[in-house]
Order: structure tokens, then C-alpha cells, then sequence
């Protein structure tokens, strides 16, 4: 099967890339290299049993989604492109309803021109906002905190209207929890611009002491030791729920919205103990105040995943912290630099 991956060179879709060539799918990575990196093509490249094409391209442009399908003909297309920071979305929300909606709209246009009708699309556990009480069944309400919350949440209500005017379309959407973690490698791994919004890449930083230590977004949360607790799940499991949502739409068509999370939450606290434990290091960190937007409590109820995909998180939170430790050490090595 030929698998269209747009922002296949960036954290998640980079592990996804490697997960799929490894299992018997051509991959053709679209990236438009916003917030990637080239040289990670051949890194996957490195790890992947066959070769993957790359096309530099601007899915924000009709013609040059049309070029890609012009060159091949897809079985499918897995959508990771996308702006992803909650906080700039809140600073710039024109700029994410324009790129992450127009984007989609590009892609889904061409697909539906050229007959491809199964689609994989990256959505997140943010859809979920505040309403609810885990563990978060699909069924959940949904609430938007953000500008790029709302932009999944309207591209999924997109996909909704699509496959209810059109039969033959198959969707699956995927909404993440926590990704963290990098391929066992050491090879590829999460690289943010800049100074990092999320946990993980933030605690790496203080381990490698490119950053002095970590600020701890309150302690006073209705939680048992007080600092927010989320589903952290391997970004390789995350990839092996693409593959089995390729699957699963080889015979199912419509909509079908899955979470993948572990179904178990882990506080702040508990992921600095356990990193540097199992790494040795030590995380200098501060109690600061609570950072606007954030909720006390997120994790999943995965039962439909592993009920009707066959998936199901295998990678504990040792292996989580152990890998992501890998990563930035091979990182921040002179003669691995990007
Ligand atoms: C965030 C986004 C979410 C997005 C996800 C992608 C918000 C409100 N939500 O989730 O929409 O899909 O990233 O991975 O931004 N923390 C610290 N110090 C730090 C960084 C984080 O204490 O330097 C805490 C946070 O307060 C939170 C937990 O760590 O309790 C996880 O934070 P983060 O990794 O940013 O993920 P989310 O906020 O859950």
C-alpha cells in the first residue's frame, strides 16, 4: 500500500514513517519543512526497510498538493501537518485557522478529486477541554480552550460532513494524549524550535543542562501530589495506532473517532522522579504558578481502540523516559548536531 504521510518529517509522523516502511507500506513523506528538519529524512531513512520518497511541498497550495498527486497514485493518507502550540494559537489564531483548516481543505479537495477516500487524521485529547471527568471515552463532550483546539475540532467536524455525503470516504481520527518519548535509536526523537512547551522536551533540556531547571506549572492541583496529571503514551505506540487504523480502514468505511492513550495518568512529579531514576540524572525544578489553560486531570479511556483496532500502549513510562534521555544525548553530541 502507498501511504501519503504529510508532516511526516516531524515528531510524531517521523516515528510513523519508520513504523509503516517497516511493515510493508510505501511511504511518500510531504513536508514542508516549517518546523522540521530536513536531515531527519535520512535519519528515518536509516531506520526504514525501504526507500521513502519526500516531496518539499506547501499543502497551503492547491497546485502543489495537486503536483503530489499527479506523481502518485495513494491508497491512503495519514495528516499530521499542522501547527500544534495552544499559546501561539491563542497570540496568532488567523494564522492556525488558516494554515491548519486551509491546509486540510487543500489535501482533502485532491483526495476526493483523485479518489482517495481513506484517511487517517492526527487529532488531540484538547478536543476534550474541561468537561469531563477521566478516564475520557470518545463519546465525552467536547470543549475548546484554544484557537488550535477549535482547529482539530472543526477539521473533525469537516470529516464528519465529508463521510456522511459521500459513503465511500473511510476516516479514522485519531486524538492523541501525551506523546513522548523517541524511537529506541536514539535516532530520531521530538526537536522543538525554541524554548519547549511541553513537558518532556523541557525535562530532556535540564537533564543535558541546555536549560538550568524546570519550572513545575503548580502544586496545587486536586491532584495526590498536586501538579497535573496526563496519559504520557510512547511516540511509538502512537505510531503502531497508525498502522492499525490503515488497517482497520481497509474494511470499514465512514467516521471513526479513536483515542489512543495509555488509560493511565501520571503526574509532573511522578515523571521527573521516574526520569531521573531510571537516567540517573538529576531535574532541578521550581513550583511556579499554574500555567493559564492547563487542567488538572487528562487521561484516556483506550478500551474502543484496543476493541476495535487491536491496539493497545505496550511501552511503560520507564521505557518512555529512558528513550527520550537517548535522543537528547545523541542530540546535543557535536558530531550528531543537525
Ligand atoms: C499540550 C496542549 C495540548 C496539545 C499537547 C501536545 C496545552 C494547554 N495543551 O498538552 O493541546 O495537544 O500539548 O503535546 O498547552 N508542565 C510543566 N512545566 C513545563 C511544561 C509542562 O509543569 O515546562 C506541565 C503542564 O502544566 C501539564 C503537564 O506538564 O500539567 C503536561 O504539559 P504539556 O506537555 O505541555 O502537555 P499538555 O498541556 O497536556
Amino acid at each position: 500500500m502507498k501511504i501519503l504521510v504529510t508532516g511526516g518529517l516531524g515528531y510524531i509522523g517521523s516515528h510513523t514513517v519508520v513504523e509503516l516502511s517497516n511493515n510493508g507500506f510505501e511511504c511518500v513523506v510531504v513536508d514542508n519543512l516549517m518546523n522540521s528538519d530536513s536531515s531527519v529524512l535520512d535519519r528515518i531513512q536509516k531506520l526504514s526497510a525501504d526507500p521513502i520518497h519526500f516531496m518539499k511541498r506547501d499543502l497551503l497550495d492547491k497546485h502543489q498538493v495537486a503536483e503530489v498527486f499527479e506523481l502518485f497514485h495513494f491508497d491512503a493518507v495519514i495528516h499530521f501537518a499542522g501547527l500544534k502550540s495552544p499559546a501561539e494559537s491563542v497570540v496568532n489564531p488567523l494564522r492556525y485557522f488558516e494554515e491548519n483548516l486551509g491546509t486540510t481543505i487543500n489535501l482533502l479537495n485532491e483526495m476526493q478529486r483523485n479518489n482517495v477516500k481513506k484517511l487517517v487524521f492526527s487529532s488531540s485529547a484538547t478536543v476534550y477541554g474541561d468537561l469531563t471527568e477521566p478516564p475520557v471515552y470518545e463519546k465525552a463532550l467536547t470543549s475548546i480552550l484554544n484557537p488550535y483546539g477549535r482547529t482539530k475540532l472543526m477539521i473533525e467536524e469537516i470529516l464528519q460532513d465529508l463521510s456522511k455525503s459521500d459513503p465511500e470516504w473511510s476516516i479514522a481520527i485519531l486524538r492523541f494524549f501525551n506523546p513522548i518519548g523517541a524511537h529506541s535509536s536514539g535516532t530520531i526523537g521530538e526537536r522543538p524550535n525554541g524554548v519547549p512547551n511541553n513537558l518532556m522536551p523541557y525535562i530532556t533540556q535540564v537533564a543535558s543542562g541546555r536549560r538550568q531547571f524546570l519550572n513545575i506549572y503548580g502544586d496545587d492541583y486536586p491532584t495526590p501530589d498536586g501538579t497535573g496529571v496526563r496519559d504520557f503514551i510512547h511516540v511509538m505506540d502512537l505510531a503502531h495506532g497508525h498502522l492499525k487504523a490503515l488497517n482497520y480502514l481497509s474494511n470499514h468505511s465512514g467516521n471513526h473517532i479513536f483515542n489512543l492513550g495509555t488509560g493511565k495518568g501520571y503526574s509532573v512529579l511522578d515523571l521527573v522522579r521516574t526520569f531521573e531514576e531510571v537516567n540517573g540524572v538529576k531535574i532541578p525544578y521550581k513550583i511556579v504558578d499554574r500555567r493559564p489553560g492547563d487542567i488538572a486531570v487528562s487521561y484516556a479511556a483506550p478500551s474502543k481502540a484496543e476493541r476495535e483496532l487491536g491496539w493497545k500502549a505496550e511501552r511503560g513510562l520507564n521505557e518512555m523516559c529512558e528513550d527520550a534521555w537517548r535522543w537528547e544525548k545523541d542530540l546535543v553530541k557535536p558530531s550528531k548536531s543537525f
